[in-house]
């Protein structure tokens, strides 16, 4: 596929899109008045503008323009069992009228209950709770440095973990950097940078980044900075740098590595976390890492978040351990931690016949949009495929490859525009199949236990306009 400045396709796709959903589009000049580019969480703000979402169920969210829209985002991943499962909003309703929910200030039970769950699921012996990803990652990071006494924070170049400041570079393929005066071309440098004005200066000698699943790699970074390393964190299904599983051998080298230098190893499990079994991915993989990150699923659709882990590293974060993992108005919120227990417990209690199913329908799902594309003589890519390790996955991206033989298998492949067509894969496609009423992030997403057969049938069949639309642009 050639290089191709997609502009007039956006533009006349975006034109499209204005007619097709005139309420949406008067939301969004509203919405421009008090809230920056319309919105909060960029992801969530397409562009031209997002369709303003007014009631969803399963798979299905309903907007404003009356359109019932197909939905493979699922909550950043997060609804497992799809939007408003009955199971969790029963409870909810049922505690809010018994005077139980939005309570806060004070402990109880539940806290209690969803520790324990969690440190069954996930092999960690202790627990605490906070209210996002992000600041889960932040704590842990934390943690780890004040554990080890190390300033280092190692983790792989396109790992996302949340808006904190160790998390914060690297993230982005920069283009810029690739030939960063050395003369020749370097794919590492193209996650190099901190993606945030305002961090501290310091941040950027902070981070070092490493290939995923690039053993050889990792020891090297080892080797040059290990007596400095506080942590390595990675995540062992990597969600928005490509969806890809971490090979065996990548945790093994990581576990093995991180021992024998004196760091510790951080799975950010706030994707996997629940997503491929009820409890930790890392115990697919037999490798116990010294503290993991939870969220999206493990909340049953409310916002709760956990540093899980070693007993002695967790210590730190009690009286007189001296990391200030504390304060958050609501963290450990009476409805979030119900949510979470009553979703912990019903996937444990189903969880033979969830994970089979979702894997199947995103297998179903990344073939389907590979074969749509395909029909119309496109050359797509879905990632998401399970390894040897992980058996299958509920979780995909698209991406257009320039070039036949490239594999789509490293973040340095998928996210970097001179080898992958990325704005066509984010943008354009995303724009495109909101005119089917079908919405995908970075081309899909996952699936949850709501979705059907008909469901995909429905995706390929949009991926197929697509592809017919877009055909003559490229
Ligand atoms: C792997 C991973 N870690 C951390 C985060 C941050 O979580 P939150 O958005 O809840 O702050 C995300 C969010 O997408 C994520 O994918």
């Amino acid at each position: 596929m050639k290089h191709r400045d997609h502009s007039n396709l956006l533009a006349a796709l975006a034109a499209e899109y204005e007619r097709h959903s005139p309420r949406s589009a008067a939301l969004n000049r509203d919405a421009l008045k008090h809230l920056v580019d319309g919105g909060s969480h960029t992801l969530r703000l397409i562009r031209p503008f997002p369709p303003r979402i007014v009631s969803a169920r399963g798979a299905y969210v309903n907007d404003e323009d009356g359109h019932r829209i197909l939905d493979f985002w699922q909550g950043h991943y997060a609804n497992i069992l799809g939007h408003n499962p009955e199971v969790v909003t029963r409870v909810l309703a049922e505690s809010f009228k018994d005077g139980f929910g939005l309570q806060t200030g004070f402990t109880d039970r539940l806290q209690v209950e969803v520790a324990d769950i969690l440190c069954e699921r996930t092999g960690a012996e202790k627990a605490r709770f906070t209210s996002s990803g992000s600041l889960a990652t932040m704590y842990a990071t934390l943690l780890a440095r004040a554990f080890t006494g190390r300033e280092l924070v190692m983790k792989v170049g396109g790992g996302w973990h949340g808006a904190q400041p160790w998390g914060l570079v690297g993230v982005d393929f920069h283009e810029e950097v690739r030939h960063a005066g050395r003369g020749r071309p370097d794919e590492e440098q193209g996650f190099r940078q901190p993606e945030s004005k305002g961090l501290p200066s310091t941040v950027a000698g902070e981070v070092v980044v490493t290939r995923f699943n690039d053993a050889g790699m990792l020891a090297d970074q080892f080797r040059r900075h290990g007596r400095h390393v506080a942590c390595f964190i990675v995540e062992p299904f990597l969600g928005s740098a490509g969806s890809l599983p971490a090979a065996q051998e990548f945790l093994a080298v990581a576990r093995e590595l991180t021992r024998t230098h004196g760091a510790l190893l951080i799975f950010d499990e706030v994707i996997s976390g629940f997503r491929f079994r009820a409890g930790s991915l890392s115990h697919l993989y037999g490798v116990q890492p010294d503290l993991a990150t939870f969220a999206m699923v493990m909340g049953g659709g409310m916002p709760v978040a956990a540093v899980a882990g070693r007993a002695d590293v967790m210590a730190l974060a009690g009286r007189g351990g001296g990391v200030k993992f504390s304060g958050g108005t609501y963290s450990c919120h009476p409805a979030s931690l119900l949510a979470a227990k009553t979703m912990m417990s019903w996937l444990a209690e189903h969880e033979g016949e969830v994970y089979p199913r979702i894997n199947s329908l995103g297998e179903k799902a990344r073939r389907a949009i590979e074969v749509a594309f395909r029909s119309e003589g496109i050359l797509a890519r879905c990632t998401g495929d399970g390894n040897g390790v992980v058996s299958g996955s509920s979780m995909g991206a698209v991406s257009f490859p320039r070039d036949e033989a490239m594999g789509c298998c490293t973040p340095e492949q998928i996210r970097n525009p001179e080898l992958c067509d990325v704005e066509l894969s984010d943008t354009v496609l995303q724009l495109a199949l909101l005119l089917e009423d079908v919405h995908v992030v970075h081309g899909l997403g996952s699936v949850s236990t709501a979705h059907t057969e008909e469901d995909i049938a429905r995706l390929e069949e949009a991926c197929r306009r697509v592809a017919r639309r877009i055909r003559p642009h490229l």
